[in-house]
């Protein structure tokens, strides 16, 4: 599995927050008093998801014990001191919990930890079932993982990534080397941390954004389209995203279009 290391992969992750304004805003604009995350990993996301004050109660599932266990250790802290805060082991493809959720978050391309369509369709129709009447999903994509081209030569972060990500973390990613594979349909990512000589491989399969537009039609998930990109340079070779609300009911909501203008000034 990919993620046994999750020393690496929270020092690595924990300061990586390009997409955390995607969430703010959903979270300032929609005020869910409920979020279920899947795939949850240590709860980089958390304490961003959980700031709103209305919040009751936060889920999150993941497949890797390790992970659950340290978002277990971790203390999140935030504007929801009275949220209520669950962790499980659970796989995405077949959970059940007995609760409906406002928000529902697919962050981080996590659907291309699945194999196949039957298991991201089976995915979707769960993430949907667990929706609340008004409930949305907030579903951040992209059909290669971290949007990294492919390298077959360990390759220092700060070379490759310098122009995108912000100055304040080049001394982190100075840490770390990296290598992309692609072969056929497998995207593998290994990050070797230089200091230690650990390394992890985060391995993923290609899914289109086309596909999973297709799938989402085939659950009936509609989708209020948020944004395509929000960096530079490696997205215009790699393919957009695709960052969405999706929905069973596609009514007017005039929050959705105040999100869209409060994104506008975040990217
Ligand atoms: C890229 S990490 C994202 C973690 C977190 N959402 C974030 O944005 O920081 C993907 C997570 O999905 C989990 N995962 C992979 N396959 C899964 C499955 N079938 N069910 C539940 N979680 C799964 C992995 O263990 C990993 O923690």
């Amino acid at each position: 599995m990919s993620y046994q290391n999750t020393h690496i992969y929270d020092v690595l992750f924990e300061q990586m927050q390009p997409d955390v304004p995607f969430y703010r805003a959903i979270c300032d604009t929609l005020k869910p008093r409920s979020i279920l995350e899947i795939g949850v990993g240590s709860g980089r996301l958390v304490p961003h998801l959980c700031h709103n004050s209305r919040m009751t109660f936060f889920y999150g599932i993941d497949i890797e014990p390790r992970m659950i266990q340290k978002a277990k250790e971790k203390t999140f802290l935030g504007g929801c001191e009275s949220c209520e805060m669950s962790f499980i082991e659970a796989d995405m493809r077949h959970f059940r919990i007995s609760k409906q959720f406002d928000l529902v978050i697919l962050g981080s391309s996590v659907l291309k930890h699945l194999e196949n369509e039957q298991e991201r369709l089976q995915t979707l129709q769960c993430a949907k079932e667990h929706l609340s009447e008004t409930g949305y999903i907030a579903i951040d994509h992209s059909a290669y993982l971290y949007y990294q081209k492919e390298n077959n030569d360990w390759q220092s972060y700060q070379a490759t990534l310098a122009d995108w990500w912000p100055s304040r973390l080049h001394d982190h990613l100075a840490q770390f080397e990296w290598k992309k594979e692609i072969v056929n349909h497998n995207d593998r990512l290994h990050i070797r941390h230089l200091q230690s000589e650990n390394t992890i491989t985060i391995n993923t399969y290609l899914y289109p954004i086309e596909e999973l537009k297709m799938n989402l039609k085939a659950v009936k998930l509609q989708y209020f389209l948020v944004a395509n990109e929000y960096s530079p340079s490696l997205l215009k070779v790699n393919g957009q995203r695709f960052m969405a609300l999706l929905t069973p009911n596609m009514t007017f909501n005039p929050r959705i279009d105040r999100l869209q203008a409060a994104l506008l000034n975040y990217f």
